[in-house]
């Protein structure tokens, strides 16, 4: 079968033609306009996507307004792909026309999320159950959108293969790529990400694959590029606690850092987020909250103590003041 890659001419993906894009996840609650101006300019990811944005019927605006700021959110010349999650076609279809309107060139459709009360019961992962439906409302959506698209999709609902039989699918909708997250939906965040799943996707459809899933260190992202041949990468909770990471892929800065030197990048990364974070969100408790949400995604253990102490604050001075003596000698 003939790989249509970015090599030959496919202008609607968001990355430069023979680069192995590194992307920075969809993270609801995390990558929002101030954090992915932050990796924009420090880190420099190839492609960064929105949060989901909701999508739904009888809604009182086909936007939310959060959402209409994400898509209007500068990304510093880093392509951002806007991520709509719904299950109503007419309401997606407008969505799509107005992201377009805005300014949007890229769109992707969540088809993973596993958290039904986020989403309705019917939207993101619980599209998988019908694949028929699923097939219709991608052709719709295709034929409104001008810009890129693309989708984002668990390895299937329930059946860790399904992805692979959507794949013509995917292909006879005019999808232009497509990100795997190799759990299955009602696996939520349990097990391993199967990559064997992403590597047969890779060997079978006529798609740029990304690989999502696991990837925490440059070994996880040597062992998944090797492991399925995808186009690209993409990475959310390993790049949240660590934004180095992209660096680190790219061979420009140390591939591991010692554990003090971690605690001073931690502690770097969090003071450079936090005016970001004063900038856009409202009050103390609402900014120690979101940076706590942040800081909840490093899980290396020998960070554990510092991070669980910072977690304890109560208030964002408390937290400031000690996040300031992270990494320090007598921390
Ligand atoms: C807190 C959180 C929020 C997430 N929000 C989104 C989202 O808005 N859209 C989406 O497609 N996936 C979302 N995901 C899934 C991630 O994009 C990614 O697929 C998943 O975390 C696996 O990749 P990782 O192992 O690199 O984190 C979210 C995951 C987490 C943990």
């Amino acid at each position: 079968m003939e790989k249509m890659s970015d090599a030959e001419g496919n202008n609607r993906l968001p990355w430069r033609r023979g680069c192995h894009p590194l992307m920075l996840a969809p993270m609801q609650g995390l990558t929002n306009r101030a954090l992915r101006g932050l990796f924009v300019e420090t880190v420099r990811p190839d492609v960064v996507f929105t949060e989901f944005v909701r999508v739904q019927a009888g809604a009182r605006r086909v936007l939310p307004a959060t959402g209409r700021a994400e898509v209007l959110g500068r990304s510093g010349g880093v392509p951002l792909v806007v991520q709509l999650i719904g299950a109503d076609a007419e309401a997606l279809v407008a969505a799509a026309d107005m992201v377009q309107e805005l300014g949007g060139e890229h769109l992707n459709i969540n088809l993973g999320c596993p958290y039904g009360r986020m989403t309705g019961n019917s939207a993101g992962g619980a599209l998988l159950r019908d694949p028929v439906g699923l097939a219709k409302l991608l052709a719709r959506l295709r034929r409104h959108v001008e810009v890129g698209f693309s989708v984002k999709v668990r390895s299937g609902f329930d059946d860790p293969g399904q992805v692979l039989s959507l794949l013509p699918v995917f292909e006879d909708c005019g999808v232009d790529f497509l990100i795997i997250h190799p759990r299955t939906v009602v696996q939520k965040y349990s097990g391993p990400a199967d990559h064997r799943i992403t590597a047969t996707a890779v060997r079978d459809s006529k798609l740029p694959v990304i690989a999502n899933g696991d990837i925490f260190t440059v070994a996880d992202a040597e062992r998944v590029t090797a492991q399925t041949g995808a186009a690209g990468l993409m990475m959310g909770r390993g790049a949240i606690a660590d934004p180095l990471l992209f660096k680190r892929l790219r061979g420009e800065y140390r591939a591991v850092s010692e554990p003090a030197e971690r605690c001073r990048e931690l502690r770097e990364y969090l003071l450079a987020l936090l005016p970001r974070y004063r900038d856009l969100f409202c009050g103390d408790q609402q900014i120690l909250c979101k940076m706590k949400e942040v800081l909840s995604q490093v899980q290396e253990p020998d960070l554990a103590k510092p991070v669980r102490s910072l977690l304890r604050s109560r208030k964002l001075s408390f937290f400031v003041e000690q996040l300031a003596g992270l990494g320090d000698a007598a921390s």
